[in-house]
């Protein structure tokens, strides 16, 4: 028996300020995204904002469902939407917020296990890193250089 150490490393930023101009201008848009999450149940609400390598940016936010399980989280709902939309395009850049209406969400919320495993799969199809900062309704912005950084061991097609 053996024993592995994998080390994750991440940037914290005090806030959106310190981040470079354009990031502060994607968080914005992911923060204009967030208002528009449609979360009647959590009331937990997520904004993404994607920058992809033709220079769109593609937003997302939470969309619920009676049937809870039938909802998407911000990040699918961005993600999957710039798959559908620009195939060929690589996603470079992901800045995620969330806010609740039940408490003020001041530390940085990292994106849900199966939303890390389904960034996953395009980071490994497009074979570049897709840098992340999320952070909560304000406050600290943590960035992590890839998606994979995020998910050590990942699943993925080369186990299939
Ligand atoms: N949610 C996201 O949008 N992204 C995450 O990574 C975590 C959770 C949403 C799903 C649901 O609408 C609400 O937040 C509460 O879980």
């Amino acid at each position: 028996m053996k024993e592995v150490k994998i080390e994750s490393v991440f940037q914290v930023y005090e806030g959106i300020l310190e981040l470079p101009e354009d990031l502060q201008e994607l968080m914005q848009k992911a923060i204009e995204a967030r208002q528009k999450a449609y979360a009647p149940y959590s009331k937990f609400y997520v904004g993404v904002a994607l920058l992809l390598d033709n220079n769109e940016v593609v937003l997302g936010s939470n969309q619920e469902n009676a049937s809870y399980p039938s909802g998407l989280c911000a990040e699918r709902t961005a993600i999957y939407y710039a798959g559908a939309q620009y195939p060929k395009a690589k996603i470079l850049k992901m800045a995620i917020t969330a806010a609740s209406q039940l408490r003020t969400t001041l530390e940085p919320i990292p994106p849900c296990g199966a939303c890390r495993q389904s960034i996953s799969e395009y980071e490994i199809r497009q074979k570049s890193p897709i840098e992340m900062y999320f952070m909560g309704e304000r406050g600290k912005v943590v960035r992590s250089y890839s998606l994979s950084n995020l998910l050590p061991l990942i699943f993925d097609k080369s186990q299939l």
